[in-house]
Parts: structure tokens; sequence; C-alpha cells
């Protein structure tokens, strides 16, 4: 097998990836992304030598604590959560290189501590000017620490050197709050300089969907509406809603995880060929097929969205209670935890292919894929009932156990006739015996390396928040079409009524 050799000229997703030294300031540093995902996916990486030796991170928050204190914190947390074993040495070096800085997010004062703490890392540690903030914090907190990088002078970078946002999401709760976060982003960080947070597109098989479609012949030039049915998109979980009964209450799975999450898995999955592989040539067709998409509005959303709670059921056999009895959820809440629905996408591709996206709280088994489903071959020969060989679905998981497989059909061996399908599986684990890498890891160096291909842009955020603002609306006007499912069940019937009606039935994970 040869290796894929990739021009490092070219910019986007083929920049191998080079990060520059900087100072990364964390803020909302004791919450619980910096524990789970930040630091650990910043130890494995430094680690495994990704890092530019003179990375400084500075965590920035209200608690009193010292570094010391605060590494020690981290250290348990990375501990419990990193995907790779602490290696004790490996945590020293990397510890060294983290910092605490107090402050409440609203005083200007600790900005100005906070620029003369980058200055002396810049002089120390060689971190060259280059500034990467990222805003682990409540969207409410957002205004104020935007506010203040900008007055300080911090936003903006010296000659020769970047200053760069990561924003974590929810990026607004609608189109209106997205506009009007992206106008307050964009009056202290530029486009380019900003990065959107969506954390599927740094899962590895989200990656390789591009490679998948545009690397093989055979896959692209059967991409279309004269030869794939039908598509699913799933991303199911067994968890509940863990504690965050205040966000996701108001939230809702539409909000939580369709607008960002499986309409990007949607873009990359239905986009025409880039011209190029920079991040904007990616970007603009991947909104493209936002804008491709029927809005969905008023009755015609009844007709194609199913919504669902979950109610108490048991999930491995454990009892869990139901989502209204989750601590801090109204005993009334109308919040969604299940959401399928069928979507169409208006162009000359997909006229004609329905698109179908299931997510949902409390599944049996987690998992996340794409699955592709082809045409019947004709009703001749091998088929002439129509209804004895099945289509072949080209499944490209996500999660977990990354990967592709095609099923196709074949003859079982024997004297007689018997055609069953079968399956032709490409697991990444054995095909590369090598971990894939958590997606905060790929992202985070993205970000050092000035590659926002795998970031939402602006207009793909807003575009997807049209569309989901169509749902919402209607949503707002009536409840009974609310279902409920036990936990531990595949979801309520009327979903796969919705399926049924398209000839379709929703894949088992
Ligand atoms: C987050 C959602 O964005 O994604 C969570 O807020 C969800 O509700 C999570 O559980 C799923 O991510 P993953 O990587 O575990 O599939």
């Amino acid at each position: 097998m040869s290796a894929l050799t990739i021009n490092p000229l070219r910019e986007g997703i083929a920049n191998r990836l080079s990060p520059e030294p900087c100072t990364l300031v964390i803020f909302g540093a004791t919450g619980d992304l910096t524990h789970r995902k930040l630091i650990p996916a910043l130890y494995n990486l430094a680690a495994e030598g990704a890092l530019p030796p003179a990375i400084t991170i500075i965590g920035f928050a209200r608690r009193e604590k010292t570094s010391e204190q605060f590494r020690t914190e981290l250290e348990t947390a990375t501990r419990k959560f990193s995907r790779t074993p602490v290696n004790d040495d490996l945590w020293k070096s990397f510890a060294s290189s983290v910092f605490y800085h107090q402050s409440p997010f609203d005083d200007a004062e600790g900005y100005k501590t906070l620029a003369r703490e980058m200055e002396e890392a810049d002089r120390k540690r060689g971190t060259g000017g280059n500034r990467l903030y990222y805003l682990a914090v409540a969207p409410d907190q957002f205004p104020v620490i935007l506010q203040h990088l900008r007055e300080s002078g911090l936003s903006t970078a010296t000659p020769g050197s970047w200053a760069r946002v990561i924003v974590e999401k929810p990026f607004g709760k609608d189109l209106k709050t997205a506009q009007a976060l992206n106008g307050l982003v964009s009056e202290v960080f530029p486009e380019r300089d900003t990065y959107r947070i969506d954390h599927y597109l740094g899962k590895e098989t989200a990656q390789n969907i591009m490679v998948m479609r545009f690397a093989n012949s055979i896959f692209e030039s059967l991409w279309d509406s004269s030869h794939i049915s039908h598509v699913q998109i799933t991303a199911v979980e067994p968890l509940g809603v863990e504690g965050r009964a205040g966000y996701y209450d108001t939230s809702g799975a539409m909000r939580d995880m369709v607008q960002n999450h499986l309409l990007q898995l949607l873009t990359l999955t239905a986009m025409e060929p880039p011209t190029s592989l920079s991040a904007d040539a990616i970007r603009d067709e991947k909104v493209k097929v936002l804008r491709s998409l029927r809005p969905l509005t008023g009755k015609d959303v009844f007709d194609h969205v199913v919504r669902a709670q979950y109610s108490a059921g048991l999930i491995n056999g454990q009892p869990v209670p139901g989502y209204r009895e989750a601590d801090g959820v109204p005993k009334e809440s109308a919040t969604e935890t299940y959401v399928a629905m069928h979507v169409t996408i208006d162009n000359w591709r997909w006229a004609g292919v329905p698109f179908f996206i299931r997510t949902a709280k409390r599944m049996p088994k987690g998992g996340t894929e794409i699955a592709i489903t082809f045409k019947s071959v004709p009703r001749v020969l091998f088929n002439q009932s129509g209804h004895g060989i099945d289509e072949n679905v080209l499944v490209i998981r996500i999660q977990p156990d990354e990967g592709v497989s095609l099923r196709m059909s074949a003859k079982m061996p024997g004297s007689s006739l018997r055609i069953e399908p079968v399956k032709m599986d490409f697991h990444y684990g054995t095909s590369f015996g090598k971990a894939t890498p958590e997606a905060y890891e790929r992202l985070l160096l993205d970000a050092m390396s000035g590659d926002a291909t795998l970031f939402a842009r602006r207009d793909e955020v807003e575009e997807a928040w049209a569309f989901v603002d169509g749902i919402e609306e209607a949503w707002k006007t009536r409840t009974d079409d609310l279902a409920f499912y036990d936990a531990g069940s595949w979801g309520p019937a009327a979903a796969d009524e919705l399926a049924a009606r398209h000839g379709v039935t929703w894949r088992r994970m």
C-alpha cells in the first residue's frame, strides 16, 4: 500500500499540520470542557510531539487558585479522560507549560495582567506574539470577554504574529441570536481568525468522507440520484441529559445535534466536489447544500419531522428515569430528546433522493453513521420478484469502530442458488493499526496551524439556523405531536411511520 502524499503547498484539509508556537488562553478553564476534552487533547498532542515546544497554555477563570493547584486538578482529570495512559515524565513536562490566571471576565485589570503574562511568555518561552483564545464558556459570557479582548488590544496581533478565537457551541439559539453573535465576534476578530468548533468535523471518519468520495473513482461516479435511493444519517447515544438540564431543556435535540453536527455531516455527504482543498473552497460547497435544503415550515413540519422525549426505561438492563424526572427539567417539559426527519435537497444531483436524519438520547446503543442505500438491481435475472435481493448499502461509521462497509449480494456456497447479503468492511483500527485521535486534538492543532477547513464558517452556521428556525417556529404552535419512547427502546412508532411513507426502514445500529 502506498502512503498518501499531499502537496504541502496546498491550503486547507491537505495542509499537513505545522502548528505555530502560541499562547493558548482558555476562558472557562475550571469548567467541564477544559477538564474532559481540551487538556486531555493537548496532553495527547504533547505526548506525540505534535505541539510546538514553546506552547504556553493559560487557564483564565474566576475561581481563586494557584497554577500549581490548577495543574494538579488537570492531572487528575487527564488521568481519567485521556485516550492514552498518562506518563509521569511527559505530564510533568507538559504541565510546566500550563498556568492559571484568576480574574473575573468583566475586570479590565485582569486582561492587563494577562497581557503582561503573555508578553513574558513571548520573551521567555518564544511564543512569538501569537494568541489563540478559546471561549469555553456559556454563550452569555461571550460579549463581555470579546469586549475586553478588544478594549485591551489583545485581539489585535502585532505585526508578523496572529490572534485567533475559537468559539464553542451553542453558536446562538436561532438565526437572530446567531447573527447577533456573529456580528459581535466580527467586530473583534475577522472571519479568517474566527474558528467555530463543531467537534463532529474533527472526527476522523467525518474527514474521511471527502477522501472516500474524491480519492476513489468508484464512489463519486455513483453518488447521485441515478444510483442512490436514499441516505440515512444517524447519531444516537445511550446517555441521557447528564446534569445539563439547564442548557438542554432550552435547546432540545434539534438545536443540540441537528443544527450543527448532523447538518454538517449532511453537507459533507451531499456537496459537490470543491474546486480546491482550501478551507473556503470546501466551505463554499457545503454552504450550497444548506441553501438547497427545501425549507420545512408550518404544517409540512409535522409531516416530515418527528420529535419525541424519553420516558423511564432500561439501559443495559439498569432502570433509568424519564427525561422529565431528571434534575432541573420542568415536569411539563416538551423538549425533544429524539428527532427523526425527512429532508429534501433541491438540486440537480439529489433530485428525488430522500435524506433521513435521526438523533436521540437514551437509545439502546450509541453510534454515528451515514448509510447510503443504492437503488435495487432491475427486476430481471436474480431479482425477478423484486423482493429477493438486498440493496447495496455503503455505511460510513463515524463512531464507534470507525470505518466503512459495503453490503453486497453473494451466492451462498452450495448446489442451490441462494443469494445472501455479505459485507466488505474496512476498520480504521485494524487497517492502520493506530488509534484514532480525539476530535479536539485535530481541531486544536488546526487552529494553531491556521487551517479553518474543519470549522464552521459564518454563513454555514446562519444557513443551518435558517433551516432549523422554520421547524422550531412550527413546533411552538402546538405540542400534541410530541411522542414518547421508553429509554432503551429505538424510538417512537411515529418515526417508523415517517420512514415507511417513503418505503424506508430505519437502520438498527
Ligand atoms: C454535543 C451535544 O455537542 O455532542 C451532546 O451537546 C451530545 O448532547 C454530544 O451528547 C455527542 O458527542 P459525541 O462526540 O459523544 O458523539
